[in-house]
């Protein structure tokens, strides 16, 4: 029979554990969860481009533009000319004083705030890289122009990691390039110390236009990190990789609103927003990128096997859903008055036709629809008489870009944890 002391001494036991204080967590971290805004890049010169989105993604994945397909003076010549401006851009004043006045349209449309050593930028949240870089004033000023650029002798946390480099190529000429370190950087107000910051010296010439973006936080697997130290690849974590094992869930959300802002969240899935349960699908890590098979898709209520279809990859900082040209065929000719524009660089329709839902497969079990009334990416004349679709062909690249025009219909969860995705169908908005 437990006597009163021992009674006593169990109360006393557990005073004493509850007095031990929690496991010692780096400050800032005891947040297991936390949201950061995706916000309207207020200084893009234009709002949504259909060419410039096209342009950006194809050129972010290399994909060959065809050229019986995009007669000379529409894809083609703008893509060189960008290809050659890549390895003088530092040193291109000119070319950099002429965008103050005629700015280009390439510009990433969405930007989240990022603390770095206590300076506030404005990054593109990208599940397509792995790189966390940013505009430094290692720049030429005149590249760094209006965009806002990171001061590390400002930072009294900045650690620089001798004879390191970074290189991104986000494809066709477009990247950056310069000198790596660590430093303290929140989001959301989550805090990583010794996060790997890269801090560019050279960013070619759509980056440089692209005034209101300070740099991408790069959220595809951290095997892609472009890191070296001089002589072979030494990858770093990217921030999700770091932040992950102090997260309720080892996952970020992209929830888009059909206008593209919305939030990214970090820790938690928010059932309220998607219907029914969440569909989980391994993805292929080892690519490094967020990628599954994708050998189905239906248009309205007919499903089609496209046994020999790519695979597709989850890609946050891709406007449009690009998906193999026989997809984007298929889709298309059940649009009336439907046809693909090489000025355009994509297929357009009168904005008054009537379209047709899309899915597209995600592994062997779920289907991703996006209802028709989502499709339309942007208007292409003054007139708002054509649009341009947010569903495109890839032209035979071999490779599926799932982006934003995904994310405005569904919540998509990426896990770290066990290297999968999940899939939640949005309400369609009112
Ligand atoms: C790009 O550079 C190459 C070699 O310097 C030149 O031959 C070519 O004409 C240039 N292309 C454009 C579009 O400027
Ligand atoms: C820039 O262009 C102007 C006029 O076209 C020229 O006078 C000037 O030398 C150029 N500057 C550089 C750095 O090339
Ligand atoms: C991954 O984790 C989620 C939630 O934590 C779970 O529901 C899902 O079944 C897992 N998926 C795979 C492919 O293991
Ligand atoms: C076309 O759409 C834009 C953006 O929604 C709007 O500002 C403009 O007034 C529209 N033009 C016409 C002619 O309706």
């Amino acid at each position: 029979m437990p006597s009163l002391r021992f009674f006593l001494l169990v109360t006393l036991l557990a005073a004493i554990v509850l007095a031990v204080p929690a496991p010692i967590r780096k400050r800032g971290l005891q947040k297991r969860s936390f949201k950061v805004p995706r916000q309207l890049n207020t200084a893009h010169p234009t709002g949504p481009n259909g060419y410039a989105a096209m342009r950006k993604v194809f050129r972010k994945y290399n994909f060959k533009v065809k050229e019986d397909f995009m007669v000379k003076e529409g894809f083609i010549s703008q893509s060189k000319q960008d290809l050659n401006a890549t390895s003088t851009a530092a040193a291109t004043t000119n070319q950099t004083g002429a965008v103050a006045a005629n700015p280009e349209q390439n510009a990433a449309l969405f930007l989240s705030p990022v603390d770095v050593g206590g300076q506030t930028l404005n990054l593109d949240f990208d599940s397509g890289s792995s790189d966390l870089w940013v505009f430094s004033t290692e720049l030429d000023p005149q590249v760094i122009g209006k965009h806002a650029a990171f001061d590390a002798s400002k930072s009294a946390t900045f650690k620089k990691t001798a004879g390191s480099q970074f290189k991104v190529n986000y494809g066709d000429g477009s990247g950056a390039s310069g000198i790596v370190g660590t430093d303290t950087v929140t989001i959301g107000g989550v805090k990583v110390e010794g996060q790997t910051v890269e801090l560019a010296n050279k960013v070619s010439q759509s980056f440089v236009e692209d005034t209101n973006t300070d740099g991408l936080v790069g959220l595809a697997f951290s095997s892609l990190n472009t890191v070296n130290d001089g002589t072979k690849k030494t990858p770093q974590k990217t921030f999700f990789d770091n932040v992950m094992k102090d997260l309720d869930l080892p996952v970020f959300t992209a929830d888009l609103d059909p206008d593209g802002t919305g939030v990214y969240e970090f820790g938690k899935i928010d059932a309220t927003k998607f219907e029914g349960q969440m569909a989980w699908v391994p993805v292929k890590a080892e690519t490094g990128f967020w990628q599954f098979a994708s050998t189905k898709f239906s248009v309205g209520d007919q499903t089609f096997d496209n046994p020999q279809g790519s695979d597709a990859i989850a890609d946050t900082g891709t406007s449009l859903l690009i998906v193999d040209q026989q997809v984007a065929d298929a889709y298309y000719s059940q649009v009336k008055g439907a046809q693909l524009n090489q000025q355009v660089g994509g297929f357009v329709y009168p904005c008054a036709a009537t379209l047709p839902d899309i899915s597209v497969a995600v592994g062997d079990s779920y289907m991703a629809k996006i209802p028709g009334s989502q499709i339309t990416f942007a208007t292409v004349d003054d007139a708002n008489t054509t649009c341009f679709g947010g569903v495109q062909g890839n032209q035979g690249a071999g490779l599926q870009i799932f982006g934003d025009t995904m994310f405005k219909a569904q919540l998509v969860a990426f896990n770290g944890g066990n290297q999968s995705l999940g899939f939640g169908q949005k309400p369609l908005a009112q």
